[in-house]
């Protein structure tokens, strides 16, 4: 038996009795006669002591060889502890050691194994098992699977049952670039690696498996941010017999739970917000609504006047910045620059301050009177002492811009607390999206989402205006989650292909079974994904999946870790049929 407890069970309660624990040396401190031990795993720390008079001598002697994160068993006595630690669970007791064996022996590691380490980023990823011993990555591993059982248990209580399905695959159409696997049975082919279980979940509905789910990866090959990995997890579901009100009653109902049992947050209003609306009032489809500073659009109150940047404007809007009307000069030009950014793009800021007094001073005075910059300030809703910050130009370049401002001024001002939730769905996507490099209407959501009936008539004059029965889970500025209600019947989904630019033959190659089988009696049906590294980040309070990823991948797709992706050798590639030109 390597262990009685754990290193975080033992109380003042256990005090006399004789255990055994195993763990690792998280350091060490030598008195001469006295040697103590923080011995830890993944429970806790526990400490132990070696005391010349009363640990016999070869103990003592293999005590002080002992270096940081050694593997050891002890067994001893509970005892009293005589300085009491209140930090820690176990901290009245300590363990006089009798017994010592060094399971193993271990490498100096190469940062400290403490909640604030010294070693940066790369050095922890090329080194996760160290960094996992960490008690902030442990405690978001061990927190993500809370969750993952939490969500397992809702959704079997709602009858959902969880059915794998391939890895192994051909192209799923989520609009990412896929992996490829060679495959050496069937020379000159490849399977594409699942961008989402989409096409099998349908299948399952075929089936008439009517409530389906499956925490499973996923793998898209585009290119790295905070909140995407190239694997990632999702929470995907599948339901038949449903309309949109029932995906969204349910998942709005997982949604509670999650926040209830996790969070102790009651949530109060679950908005429901058109994505034009979206658009229109925070120039984002995924707007932080914990805080105002919402869009005002100003066009009839700036145009038609001297300043010819707003009058050669699709669009002009601003943001109220509350108390913004103190800033220096110095720091507005500072935004004025961040908003020139590439990353943002915008060509200059327009902005007015609203004085305590009740007057307006504007970078723009030479244009326009007090009584139109009252104007814009109704519009924006902005008050005494706040900012007026307005962007111009044309209508998606300047709300996409707007909204970066606004998420920016929102974090410098404190205003996005991680411990708020404020959750809504966006509904009514348009069915089709405009690509400017393929000059051709893709599907937004993807090609099996149904168009809402009302609009199907627009399909042909103006493809652009028809929406989907499409839902995105937004939670505090997150894409969480995303699905639609499908296409069922041939008709439609032939109209819908037709109108992507897939040939009849294109559609059968690439889509054929699912076309088949909605032959065969395809119920009505849709359903939702949640992003679920996404999910435990923002229920965790961060924004960085990595976090809490056991092995995540860097910036470049690289697992630096083991070192992949890498080459194979050349048995490998003829075997597999693979002649490499590099
Ligand atoms: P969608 O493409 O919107 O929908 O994906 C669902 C959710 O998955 C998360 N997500 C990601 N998380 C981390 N890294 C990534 N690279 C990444 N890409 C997506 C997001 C997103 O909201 N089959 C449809 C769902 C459906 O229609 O039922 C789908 O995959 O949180």
């Amino acid at each position: 038996m390597y262990r009685s407890h754990s290193c975080g069970e033992l109380r003042a309660s256990d005090i006399n009795k004789e255990i055994t624990l195993s763990g690792w040396v998280q350091k060490t401190r030598d008195k001469g006669f006295m040697i103590w031990v923080d011995l830890r795993d993944r429970y806790g720390i526990t400490q132990l002591i070696f005391d010349e008079q009363r640990t016999p001598k070869d103990v003592v002697e293999k005590a002080k060889t002992l270096g940081r994160e050694f593997v050891i068993q002890v067994t001893g006595t509970v005892i009293e502890r005589e300085s009491k630690n209140k930090n820690i669970p176990t901290g009245e007791i300590e363990i006089l050691v009798s017994k010592l064996t060094i399971l193993n022996e271990a490498l100096v590691p190469p940062f400290t194994i403490e909640d604030e380490t010294d070693g940066g980023e790369d050095i922890r990823m090329k080194y996760r098992y160290l960094d996992i011993r960490r008690n902030p990555v442990k405690n978001s591993l061990m927190f993500r699977h809370q969750v993952a059982m939490k969500v397992r248990n809702y959704l079997s209580q709602e009858d959902f049952i969880e059915i794998e399905t391939p890895y192994l695959i051909k192209s799923t159409p989520e609009g990412a670039r896929d992996f490829v696997v060679p495959s050496r049975m069937n020379e000159g082919q490849f399977y594409a690696l699942p961008q989402s279980p989409q096409t099998f979940k349908q299948l399952l509905m075929v089936g008439g498996m009517d409530k389906y789910f499956q925490i499973v990866k996923c793998f898209r090959d585009e290119d790295l941010r905070a909140d995407r990995q190239p694997e990632f997890t999702q929470i995907d579901c599948e339901m038949a017999f449903v309309e949109q009100e029932d995906i969204l009653t349910i998942f709005e109902g997982l949604t509670r739970h999650l926040l209830r049992d996790i969070k102790n947050v009651e949530i109060a209003d679950f908005p429901r917000m058109t994505y034009a609306e979206a658009m229109k009032t925070y120039g984002n489809d995924k707007p932080d609504i914990r805080f105002g500073m919402k869009f005002g659009e100003l066009n009839n109150v700036a145009q038609h006047k001297e300043f010819n940047v707003f009058n050669q404007a699709e669009l002009v809007v601003g943001i109220a910045v509350p108390g913004g009307a103190s800033y220096t000069r110095k720091e507005i030009d500072k935004l004025i620059d961040w908003v020139k950014r590439p990353q943002v793009g915008a060509l200059g800021m327009v902005y007015v301050k609203c004085n305590e007094d009740g007057t307006f001073k504007s970078s723009v005075d030479k244009f326009y009177d007090q009584e139109d910059l009252a104007n814009w300030a109704k519009a924006t809703g902005a008050k005494a002492g706040d900012l007026i910050c307005v962007l111009s130009g044309q209508t998606n370049k300047v709300r996409a811009q707007l909204s970066a401002l606004r998420m920016e001024l929102a974090e410098r001002l404190g205003l996005r607390n991680p411990e708020e939730f404020a959750p809504l769905w966006v509904v009514d996507f348009p069915l089709l999206e405009w690509d400017e490099e393929t000059e051709r209407y893709h599907a937004m959501h993807h090609p099996f989402t149904s168009p809402k009936p009302e609009d199907i008539a627009l399909l042909d004059s103006k493809p652009g205006d028809v929406r989907a029965n499409a839902y995105d889970l937004v939670l505090n500025g997150n894409e969480i989650g995303g699905g639609s209600i499908r296409i069922h019947d041939k008709e439609t989904q032939a109209l819908m292909f037709d109108h992507l630019g897939f040939t009849p033959e294109e559609a059968k190659a690439q889509f054929g079974f699912l076309m088949d089988a909605f032959q065969y009696g395809a119920p009505p049906h849709g359903g939702i994904a949640f992003g679920f590294d996404r999910l435990v980040a923002i229920l965790g309070g961060q924004e960085t999946i990595r976090d809490y990823i056991a092995f995540p991948k860097n910036n470049s797709g690289r697992d630096v870790m083991i070192d992949a992706p890498a080459n194979i050798d050349q048995e490998q590639l003829k075997e597999l049929n693979i002649k490499l030109d590099l």
